[in-house]
């Protein structure tokens, strides 16, 4: 039997998947490690925590398999997040991740002085504060000697295919995570590496997800217990992984996941940009495309209200005080934004907040409106996608958060669309693991793959009486970040 194995490099942890060939997951294997907030609206990784994790767990998840049975790997990854190396390899500084909010100015230069219309013709998007760009303008201006010091500019997944393989790649649906990807085209945008003061030496080369770049090292795979031989695959951003894994891939697809960050992935076989740039236009691992919302806080509300707030972490016990009397109900609201706000609204300043308590609100109501406030939050995306005549008659659904049956129930009624859950829920770790299969020559492509591997488990219906409560609840969300959004710069 031959093994492949799919890595899922997250915020809050590294998941191991060992795959066999007929698609079982056999092991699983997570190592978490700590994310950094050295000022507010800061975060940052140190890049070796990612490849102790994926030492200790890779051997872990070896356990009883024979040396060389493994075939392949794949790593699906956070995106956006800026790993520099100087010439000795080293990392200069700690990765600047996708969720860091510090580049406010360097974002507002870029959509403002070199104008929207131009990024969004260069590279199909425009900044956000955590895309890579703006952390290269910001540490341009703030760090300068370490900004002299780059000589390899990567992303997160990319720092670990570079540790094993000793290859400077990154595959197109990552890439578009940086501003400086030519979307359209699958090239590197010239006028971003120049407006950014970098060149296309110091960046990866670029391949299609399921494409092998290299093998392993020989004392990374004595590390590792693999052999030599082992292919690694070029990867993919950990949003487009997911989709792979959730079989969201082709013309007319979504996946929407609940992890730290929450996101809407809208496939498509075809270029295509929001004219507004709310969503993001990027490229897929499948070799097409997809539109995408990203939220920055999703299932890491929930952490941060059970763990930081209430002290609980027996999520399943509170979220079973909220009956189904209380769907839909609810009179108190919470606007997810602890880390700022990506899309739709693009606000690094936005911030958390409780609306409409009374001396009757319980703890559980709260719980109750951190659920329904990520899921509204997920509906304003949704909402942009409709706004461009996108029909999602139905989504996937997978991430930490969607493994609550109540969110999910929360979750269909606000969008009013069934949410399917596949057999194999493991999201980017199974989607590395399907794009290492086709590096390897198992599948002709990643739709074929996900043809034969990836079958719905289970499924969500929306109620009809649900939805329509949903729908005023809805309403009523959408009217409480216009009325705060001017008193939170004055917050920061
Ligand atoms: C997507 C994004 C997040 C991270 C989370 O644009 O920033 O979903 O990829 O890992």
């Amino acid at each position: 039997m031959n093994y492949y194995i799919g890595i899922d490099l997250g915020t809050s942890a590294v998941k191991i998947l060992l795959v066999d060939e007929a698609g079982r997951v056999v092991n699983e294997a997570t190592k978490g490690y700590p994310l950094r907030f050295p000022h507010p609206g800061w975060s940052e990784q140190d890049p070796a925590e990612w490849v102790r994790g994926v030492s200790e767990g890779v051997r872990e998840v070896l356990r009883g398999v024979p040396q060389g049975a493994v075939r392949a790997l794949g790593v699906g990854g956070q995106m956006h997040g800026l790993v520099a190396l100087d010439m000795d390899d080293s990392v200069i500084r700690p990765a600047i991740l996708w969720n860091d909010g510090r580049t406010a100015k360097e974002t507002e230069y870029l959509n403002e002085v070199v104008g929207r219309d131009k990024l969004s013709r260069y590279t199909a998007n425009i900044a956000f504060a955590g895309f890579t760009a703006p952390k290269l303008l910001w540490m341009r201006a703030n760090e300068p000697e370490k900004f002299r010091k780059i000589a390899k500019i990567m992303l997160p997944k990319d720092y670990l295919v570079y540790k094993m393989t000793g290859v400077h790649s990154t595959d197109y649906s990552d890439a578009s995570g940086t501003l400086l990807l030519d979307v359209e085209h699958k090239r590197w945008s010239k006028e971003m590496l120049e407006i950014c003061g970098v060149t296309e030496s110091q960046l990866p080369t670029l391949h299609e997800s399921w494409e092998c770049v290299g093998t392993l090292k020989p004392e990374i795979a004595r590390e590792l217990g693999l052999s030599e031989t082992v292919k690694v695959c070029a990867g993919a951003g950990d949003n487009a992984a997911a989709a792979v894994g959730t079989g969201t891939v082709g013309a007319g697809g979504c996946n929407i996941s609940l992890g730290t960050s929450g996101t809407v992935f809208i496939s498509s076989d075809k270029f295509g940009v929001d004219p507004h740039n709310a969503l993001h236009a990027f490229a897929h691992a499948d070799g097409g495309w997809h539109l995408m919302g990203c939220m920055l806080s999703a299932a890491s509300c929930n952490k941060w209200w059970m763990d930081e707030v209430s002290g609980d972490t027996d999520y399943a016990a509170e979220q079973a005080k909220i009956g189904p009397d209380k769907l839909g109900r609810n009179h108190v609201y919470f606007l997810p934004y602890l880390m700022g706000e990506r899309s739709p609204i693009n606000d690094v300043n936005a911030r958390g907040t409780f609306t409409g308590l009374t001396m009757d609100t319980t703890h559980a109501d709260m719980t109750q409106a951190v659920l329904e406030g990520v899921a509204f939050a997920i509906r304003d995306s949704f909402e942009v996608a409709r706004s461009l005549g996108i029909s999602i008659p139905r989504s996937n659904i997978c991430g930490g958060g969607a493994k609550s049956p109540l969110w999910r129930k929360i979750l269909a009624n606000v969008l009013g669309i069934p949410l399917d859950m596949v057999a194999t829920e493991q999201g980017p770790g199974y989607g590395g693991a399907i794009l290492a299969m086709v590096a390897d020559g198992k599948f002709g492509s990643v739709q074929e793959a996900c043809d034969k591997l990836v079958t719905v488990a289970s499924t969500t219906e929306p109620e009809p009486e649900l939805t329509r409560l949903y729908e005023e609840r809805y309403s009523q969300f959408k009217e409480i970040y216009p009325a705060m959004k001017s008193l939170f710069p004055k917050l920061a």
